[in-house]
């Protein structure tokens, strides 16, 4: 038998062990979620353990890390494979058409949390690779996984795990499919992700709630206050006004501007498939230049006063926000931070008081576009998906990625199996069932394939 014989005869209890995978609410961010995430990581384990891997779960100051082994001969090259098993909040959930943790396929797709990011696409890689374990009695390369529960609330744990594991993660490269194709017909090789930089901003006001009436006109409203700040925070052409901020920014260079280029891009479609009229973005660039290669300041939530039903008349006592910055390589989190302290705490009025916390981030990151093993990867995509993949970068974070360099000097093969209509951390996050075929195809090959690349 071969390995795609033996993916299509297994195809049912494939599916009914990713339901099982999917139906742990592995959510990282959510303490009351802690049993679920260990639970989650167990059932990792004792699958990997099964198909013939040695694995251990491992335990941190926050959710357990599996990592697995399938060594077979010194001279082979040695690949490690990171994925994550938790998820991100479900909420909110009356958007769900079905539970997130009781997957359902309905045409064509697996609807669940976590079916594309990342459980599934994790699944697709360890599942290919029992193909060829089951098929051959071996692997024509070393495997080492690491699967962490972290991912989504920025991987705290899993660099000091690397540091301290440098001999047992020894390795020549890392894959990782937690990336999206370009579109449904067409598979992509993702070669840089944006970083990320992450702050809470408090305002405080009068030391409670108070009459609108009584006090309004005569103090300063933190909800008010805090929208004008963030106001302040990009000018007319959309480009940012934190002093410093792009300071480290690379332009791109001609030959990306000209691959960006390459790629079909239809505006109308974009837009259509967001239900949104314009597009709006920092002047002088194009939509995927905007989203991929260029950094970025979002508010992702808002806080303050009164949200029940019905009226109530109050200036609010505080207003906050949390606000995530999506950083180019070169750009460093920390300082990014500080810089965006220093500048809205010189914009804020002596009338309230301003906090910000600073949570750090992850650095971006861009992988090679060339060499031996992206071309492997490139054959492996074509033997699963049929198509000769295109290269694209990603406006997401995959923090890990920079640390993999830094701590083990790899590079990563970023091989990304889902689409980017998805609904990644949306309510319906879905994985089309054709993609999870192909992935586990690719994973299937991609073994073979890395092993011609000569030491
Ligand atoms: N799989 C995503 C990263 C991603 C997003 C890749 C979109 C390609 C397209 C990953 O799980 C993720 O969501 N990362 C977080 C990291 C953050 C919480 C530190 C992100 O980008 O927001
Ligand atoms: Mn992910
Ligand atoms: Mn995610």
């Amino acid at each position: 038998m071969t390995p795609f014989e033996y993916l299509k005869k297994t195809e049912k209890q494939r599916m009914k062990d990713l339901f099982e995978l999917l139906n742990f609410p592995s959510v990282s961010a959510k303490s009351e979620h802690k049993k679920d995430v260990a639970d989650c990581a167990e059932w990792l384990n004792s699958h990997l353990n099964v198909i013939g891997f040695k694995s251990k779960v491992y335990k941190t100051p926050g959710h357990p890390i599996v990592y697995a082994e399938y060594m077979v001969d010194k001279k082979h090259p040695t690949i490690i494979y990171y994925g994550h098993y938790d998820v991100q909040p479900p909420e909110p959930l009356e958007l769900w058409k079905t539970p997130p943790f009781k997957p359902e396929i309905r045409d064509g797709y697996i609807y669940a949390r976590g079916a594309t990011d990342d459980k599934g696409q994790t699944f697709a890689q360890i599942k290919g690779l029992e193909a060829v374990i089951k098929t051959t009695g071996t692997l024509p390369v070393n495997i080492k996984f690491l699967i962490e529960g972290e991912e989504e609330t920025h991987s705290v744990n899993l660099p000091k795990f690397i540091k301290q594991n440098k001999k047992m993660l020894k390795g020549d490269i890392v894959v990782v499919s937690d990336t999206a194709q370009f579109n449904k017909n067409l598979p992509a090789v993702t070669y840089g992700l944006r970083g990320i930089a992450s702050v809470e901003v408090f305002v405080y006001g009068p030391n409670r709630d108070v009459h609108s009436g009584s006090f309004g006109g005569a103090i300063a409203n933190p909800v008010n206050i805090l929208c004008g700040l963030v106001g302040q925070l990009h000018d007319k052409n959309n480009k940012i006004t934190i002093l410093g901020f792009y300071k480290d920014v690379k332009s791109l260079t001609k030959w990306e501007k000209n691959q960006f280029k390459k790629l079909p891009y239809n505006a109308a479609e974009y837009k259509k498939s967001l239900g949104i009229n314009e597009l709006q973005g920092e002047k002088g660039f194009s939509t995927y230049e905007r989203a991929w290669a260029r950094p970025t300041c979002d508010v992702n939530g808002i806080k303050g006063g009164y949200q029940g039903e019905g009226a109530k008349t109050i200036i609010p006592s505080m207003a906050s926000c949390k606000i995530t910055m999506r950083l180019v390589p070169n750009q460093d989190p920390i300082d990014i931070c500080n810089k965006f302290e220093k500048y809205l705490l010189k914009i804020a009025p002596k009338s309230v008081k301003v906090k910000v916390d600073k949570h750090g981030g992850a650095r971006g990151v861009v992988v090679p576009t060339d060499g031996p093993w992206l071309e492997a990867s490139g054959r492996a995509i074509k033997a699963g998906f049929g198509k000769e993949p295109v290269f694209m970068r990603e406006g997401g974070s995959i923090p890990i990625v920079g640390d993999f360099k830094d701590i083990l000097g790899l590079d990563t093969l970023l091989i990304g199996f889902g689409q980017q209509d998805d609904n990644i951390h949306s309510p319906n996050e879905r994985f089309r069932i054709v993609d999870f075929e192909r992935g586990c195809k690719t994973a299937a090959v991609l073994p073979e394939e890395l092993a011609k690349v000569k030491k």
